[in-house]
């Protein structure tokens, strides 16, 4: 009988095998290639199944398909941790109690790093957040250029520089999508001010596009293979970014072949019939239906512009001006399906992890990678805990939560370690004596200056944490700084401090570089930006030697705003100004305007510097910075020797080796980022003084040796005709430099291109 029964069912398995996959549907079978699963999902939907699929259903889900069984899209912010559930229909907080995250450090810290091994572990850590919180989608890295310092996002970005923006973006989103969950790199592109980010309209040459605006971008897609990526709120070309034809359909399709999805940014479409043509597949954004109509209620999402009028359009229309946009919306459902199977359909993906141990400590290597030590006289760093018995901790920062603010980027966070507690942490309760010196709330009084002085002059040494605080017009969405100096009078509360102890180190928590009136009389400066769950650990670690600190600026620290190339010039070049030379006030103050009021008047930025942002002016211009970009010093010191170049020819198509020997020659282990730049000495064209080309970043013993190598191709002479539309790499002469910072060089040589 046992036999029996077992015959009967190796009969049904055979059975099952032969013929049971045929009831499997191909979008389902695993075995089959992703487009064969795409192209079968698509043959079973229907027109509004597919129009579905096109626009949210709420502040951050767009639908799947429910009958059948494709999942709903999920997206979160982004870029530094996995945002809080908020509501299905409102911007609060859903009140649940299992997503308080791991908050990373701001990307401007990363790109501080200089060491794309750290963009791979923030990559797989905080993909692990996004997949335990069953997200499709991060809604980041973001990639603009650091163009003015005013910029409210820039922290959020990776610096002024497109290679090494590339280099650092690339790894983030590889380890990201490891976890099954799609980047959306953002935001695609030109959006380099928060000022009328809505509706500014920027003028660029093809050269600056192609050789700073887009590289990075570019290498997200080509070399990352982001899944998604965002269309900015900003025009280009008088068109907005969401459905813009040359940047998405030409560039982004066209040039880079991406097969991803394109997703606005939250309210960034405005048109049904461009949004259709150009580009974009996915329509997001709550409480308006599309970027200029508010519609002041919840459930707007049927009359967003990929919504009923989408819909509408088709069904009002015959023949092949049906057929043909009803082809467009199958691609669009394409890109999104492709997604889909990628992230949430696969079920090979891992299941993540979620606000670890080990993801807060991924989270401190990262900050104290980044941290930059920005002058350091008569080694007033580190303070050894040994050779103090009281340090005065001075400044709001010391004591204020960075993880919250700044707006989409906020968190909710496990825990944050203050910069005040990560202190007490390493020097013990006893030895730090707290004072706030100022305020960012105009109505609270603080102490003195005499007090400060005072109690400054007691202490053995004084820590003051200051800075910007994501506060409106303090780095944060939705609008630009109004100024480059710090606020709420921490000048003076600096300059009294350092009257009153010369062991005086001034922390800036920001994610800009800020106006330094006194740089000359404070003997130690870090950069310390915004950190995230562990930032108090990490900054006591670096003030008191427990790590040396390695980071380098990602951006130029200008003496003044005017050295900016960006601030160079006239209105029209930054902030923008309106057709007949208004400032835009009439049409935009911080408040979405009806689409109407919007169209009556087009605000205009021309970015007349050009090529020229950041180092790349100042050292045109040979402006002196108070710091310069790739700037930033270490417990140790190091030699540099030997530099050598393989050849002294190189073919146009050929590679040439460079080497320079790196030698630790202080006391202590120490890391440090070598820096090769490449100047071209005769150009038919204007370029740049010199540009990044390469960097490793090596860490070494005291008295260690290691020699850097580094190999050049035609990328690193190039520079792009927009009359071919190609790059062009001319014969002659160039230099390679090899330093320390964009300005402490540390030797060079020549060779010919022939
Ligand atoms: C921001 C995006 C963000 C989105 C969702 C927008 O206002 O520009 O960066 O991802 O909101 O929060």
């Amino acid at each position: 009988m046992k036999r029996f029964y077992c015959y009967v069912s190796a009969l049904c398995l055979v059975w099952a095998a032969s013929c049971g996959s045929s009831d499997v549907p191909v979008y389902l079978d695993d075995s089959k290639p992703i487009e064969e699963r795409v192209e079968d999902a698509l043959s079973r939907m229907t027109l509004e199944e597919k129009v579905a699929m096109l626009h949210a259903q709420s502040k951050f889900s767009s639908p799947g398909v429910p009958r059948l069984g494709i999942p709903e899209v999920w997206c979160s912010d982004g870029p530094h941790g996995i945002r809080e559930e908020v509501l299905w229909d409102e911007w609060g907080g859903a009140g649940w109690t299992n997503d308080y995250c791991t908050a990373f450090p701001a990307l401007t810290c990363l790109a501080a790093s200089w060491d794309p091994s750290m963009s791979a572990i923030y990559g797989k850590a905080i993909g692990e957040e996004a997949r335990y919180r069953n997200k499709t989608v991060l809604l980041g890295p973001g990639v603009n250029i650091y163009r003015t310092p005013l910029n409210g996002r820039n922290f959020e970005y990776m610096g002024e520089d497109p290679y090494l923006a590339s280099r650092m973006v690339v790894p983030y989103i590889r380890n990201v999508q490891e976890q099954g969950v799609a980047t959306c790199l953002k935001h695609f592109a030109l959006n380099n001010q928060e000022y009328h980010r809505h509706d500014v309209n920027v003028e660029v040459s093809d050269r600056a596009l192609y050789e700073i605006y887009l590289p990075a971008f570019k290498a997200g897609v080509v070399e990352g293979g982001t899944w998604s990526i965002m269309g900015s709120y900003n025009l280009y070309d008088g068109e907005h970014c969401c459905h813009n034809k040359r940047l998405l359909v030409d560039i982004l399709r066209g040039e880079w072949g991406f097969d991803g999805t394109v997703i606005s940014d939250w309210g960034g479409v405005s048109d049904t019939r461009q949004a259709l043509d150009n580009g974009l597949d996915l329509e997001y954004g709550t409480w308006t239906d599309g970027l200029a109509r508010n519609s002041g209620g919840s459930d707007a999402y049927d009359n967003y512009y990929m919504a009923n009028p989408l819909l509408e359009m088709i069904r009002s229309e015959e023949g092949d001006a049906a057929k043909a946009d009803i082809a467009k919306v199958d691609d669009k459902v394409r890109n999104i399906l492709r997604m889909i199977f990628r992230t949430s359909m696969d079920r090979t993906r891992p299941y993540g992890s979620f606000a670890t141990q080990e993801h807060a400590d991924v989270s401190r290597r990262i900050a104290e990678n980044g941290i930059v030590l920005l002058k350091n006289d008569n080694s007033v760093l580190p303070i050894r805990p040994a050779e103090v018995s009281k340090i005065l901790v001075v400044g709001e920062n010391a004591s204020r939560r960075m993880t919250i603010g700044g707006g989409s980027s906020s968190l909710k966070v496990k825990y944050e370690v203050l910069p005040v507690e990560g202190m007490r942490n390493v020097y013990g309760e006893d030895k730090i004596v707290c004072m706030k010196g100022y305020s960012s709330n105009p109505d609270e009084k603080v102490e003195s200056l005499d007090e400060l002085r005072a109690a400054a002059a007691e202490c053995d040494a004084v820590v003051f944490f200051g800075g910007l605080n994501k506060k409106g017009y303090q780095d944060c969405e939705g609008a630009d700084r109004k100024e480059f100096g710090l606020p709420y009078g921490q000048d003076e509360v600096i300059a009294a401090l350092a009257g009153a102890n010369p062991r005086t180190a001034v922390v800036i928590i920001s994610g800009n570089a800020v106006a330094m009136p006194w740089v000359d009389s404070v003997n130690a400066i870090v950069e310390g930006w915004y950190l995230g769950t562990e930032a108090g650990n990490a900054l006591a670690n670096v003030i008191s030697g427990a790590v040396n600190p390695s980071g380098k600026l990602p951006f130029t620290y200008y003496a003044k705003l005017e050295d900016c190339g960006a601030h160079a010039f006239d209105a029209k070049c930054y902030p923008g100004e309106t057709s007949e030379g208004g400032d835009g006030s009439d049409i935009y103050a911080g408040e979405r305007k009806p689409t109407e009021q919007l169209e009556k008047k087009v605000f205009n930025e021309r970015y007349s510097e050009d090529i020229f942002v950041g180092y790349r002016w100042v050292d045109l211009y040979n402006i002196e910075p108070t710091f310069p970009f790739g700037h930033g010093l270490s417990y140790t010191t190091f030699e540099y020797s030997n530099l050598a170049l393989d050849r002294e020819t190189m073919p146009v198509d050929g590679r040439l080796t460079v080497t320079v020997d790196v030698r630790n020659t202080g006391p202590v282990r120490g890391g440090e980022i070598v820096q090769l730049y490449v100047g071209d000495n005769e150009s038919t064209v204007e370029r740049p003084v010199r540009e990044l080309k390469a960097f490793d970043k090596v860490f070494l013993d005291p008295g260690e040796t290691k020699s850097v190598k580094f190999v050049l191709d035609r990328t690193a002479l190039q520079y792009f005709d927009a009359d071919r539309h190609d790059w062009q790499v001319e014969p002659g002469t160039f230099t390679v430099y090899v330093g320390a910072s964009s300005r402490d060089l540390r030797g060079k040589a020549e060779f010919t291109v022939e």
